[in-house]
């Protein structure tokens, strides 16, 4: 059925107040079908939104939603590399760095590609040279131990990435030993340094803008280290790699110009991973596992760029997630992997999606007409089953958790994988069953006293269950698999952002925070008194710091 562009909001919020009265069981009662019509493959992945407050007949009307905001024409902008991020006049580039190498991006007359491939093939031998020991330190020892130091974007992807990549066959390979080193808080870098050697230390300065507070601290942290310990004399040099986009002041830092791998303006930090960037993964994985994260990607990419939206799967989720967010009013939304090499995913997605929908404004500025991306949060399952799933199956929010599972085990031990997949099945089919009064009536009656205590007993063990969720099984964790996940969340952030109408791809909101803590650092440091306009807490928080601060010594 085809609904009218400007009947589609009405109609979407009307099926909606429909299925928030429904319960999930009875949507699975009233239609057969519902499990078939509601899953989705691709390749051998499943993608299962049945247990999602939502029928086919939204999922339909959706779809006409995402035709009426021009989704195909986005997406095709995407890949073409036009200026997507107005509001810095930058074209959206993440995805010319995975290109076929029969592809060309085009942005003002010049192939982006071309750079990206020559520093892709810098980046592999600068990978290699490390790993076989060709590339040594200032006193002639290997390079054996890594440290990435940057943040946000320049950290949160080649750090999942690397955690769930680098399992022991590495380490017996003799791979490079890598750790990351993001916050500005002293004890991070200290940590990090421990007992590591300088001699054989190289830290990879991973900054687009190579103006971020906290990784140049750390990075002049680091070279002083290296220089308190390398006998005298010793050039640190050759123990620096920078990433950015920023060569003079990678340069100005004192890292050679060998050593600076470039990364292009266009590609935002939350998407950077797969650019020079991603060097760390590299270093400890190998080149050749790299290009297998960026084929996975790139595989992903294909099926996005190709697929009718009614059968596109990262079209399809972000539907999933906007109709929850926008339609239903869910202000949260929950990312539950079952795979312990998954552990640093929730982190990475706060960034991808919350740096990236977290707005208030359309893209001509104007302010939006509903609710934007809801608040991210999670943990590996079966940890988070000992700790927040209680507020899932009893607390009062309603909030819809979605399910990672990787059904193969890399590194298998007894029986512990079925284990952990059953888990995941049982928790999302608890959360949509529960438990009702009949069957704990049974449990319970012969075990209370009273008929009191008997209904207190059975209220306090009921779930409610109708509680939604989304199930994603893969057949494995592996560099393409991976690939193909972080680019399927890519690009559902990026239709969750054209279904709101915003741009995904600046974050002017991270600066006010930045600004205001200059004249801080100075008043804190004593060189400066806070400006006149400074409100009236955090003068007094200031001063209180101060007073504390000198306390110590
Ligand atoms: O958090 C804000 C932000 O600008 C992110 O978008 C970015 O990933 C991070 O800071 C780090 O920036 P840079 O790579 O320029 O140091």
């Amino acid at each position: 059925m085809r609904i009218a562009t400007d009947s589609l909001p009405a109609e979407l919020a009307e099926r909606a107040r429909r299925l928030r009265a429904t319960t999930l069981h009875e949507l699975f009662a009233r239609d057969a079908a519902r499990t078939d019509a509601l899953t989705f493959d691709w390749n051998d992945w499943r993608i299962d939104v049945s247990k999602e407050r939502i029928d086919a007949g939204a999922l339909g009307v959706l779809v006409q939603a995402a035709e009426a905001a021009n989704l195909s024409h986005w997406i095709h902008a995407l890949f073409a590399g036009e200026k997507l991020n107005l509001s810095e006049h930058r074209p959206v580039l993440h995805t010319a760095l995975r290109a076929p190498p029969s592809t060309s991006v085009t942005v003002d007359g010049v192939d982006v590609t071309i750079e990206m491939r020559a520093t892709r093939a810098r980046m592999a031998d600068i990978a290699d040279s490390v790993r076989d020991g060709r590339r040594k330190g200032a006193t002639g020892r290997p390079l054996r131990s890594i440290v990435n130091i940057g943040i946000g974007g320049s950290d949160l992807g080649p750090r999942l990435v690397c955690d769930a990549l680098a399992g022991p066959e590495h380490a017996r390979r003799g791979a490079p030993d890598v750790t990351f080193v993001s916050n500005v808080d002293p004890e991070h870098l200290t940590r990090a340094l421990g007992e590591r050697d300088p001699a054989s230390t190289l830290f990879v300065v991973v900054s687009k803008t190579f103006t971020t507070q906290e990784t140049l601290a750390n990075a002049r942290s680091g070279r002083e280290w290296l220089m308190r310990h390398l006998p005298p004399g010793h050039d640190v040099a050759s123990h620096f790699i920078a990433v950015s986009s920023n060569v003079e002041a990678a340069r100005a830092f004192g890292i050679r110009d060998a050593d600076i791998l470039p990364m292009a303006e266009g590609v935002g930090g939350r998407y950077s991973l797969w650019s020079a960037v991603g060097l760390s993964i590299a270093l400890r994985t190998g080149y050749p596992t790299f290009a297998e994260l960026l084929d996975g990607a790139q595989a992903m990419d294909t099926h996005f760029l190709m697929t009718p939206l009614a059968r596109n799967v990262p079209v399809l989720l972000a539907l999933v997630s906007y109709w929850n967010a926008r339609w239903l009013g869910h202000a949260q939304r929950i990312v539950v992997p079952y795979a312990q090499a998954l552990s640093r995913l929730p982190a990475y997605l706060q960034q991808l999606q919350l740096e990236s929908n977290g707005k208030s404004v359309l893209r001509d500025g104007a302010p939006v007409d509903g609710p934007t991306a809801p608040a991210l949060w999670g943990d590996v399952g079966t940890d988070s089953q000992h700790a927040f799933f209680q507020w899932l199956h009893q607390g009062t929010h309603e909030t819809p958790v979605e399910f990672i599972v990787p059904v193969r085990a890399r590194h298998p031990l007894g029986d512990q994988q079925t284990l952990l997949v059953a888990n995941a099945l049982a928790q999302a089919q608890a959360l949509l069953v529960g438990r009702g009064e009949a069957s704990l009536r049974a449990e319970l009656e012969s075990q209370c006293a009273s008929q009191a205590e008997l209904d207190a007993a059975i209220e306090a063990r009921r779930c409610p269950g109708n509680r939604a969720s989304t199930m994603l099984l893969l057949p494995t964790l592996d560099a393409r698999s991976l690939g193909a996940l972080l680019a399927l969340y890519e690009h559902r952030t990026f239709v969750e952002g054209v279904l709101y109408g915003i741009n995904s791809f600046d974050q002017w909101g991270v600066e006010l925070g930045k600004t205001l803590a200059k004249p801080i650092v100075a008043a804190l440091a004593g060189e400066a008194k806070l400006p006149a306009s400074v409100d009236p807490s955090t003068r007094a928080l200031v001063e209180h710091a101060r007073r504390l601060a000198s306390a110590q010594h």
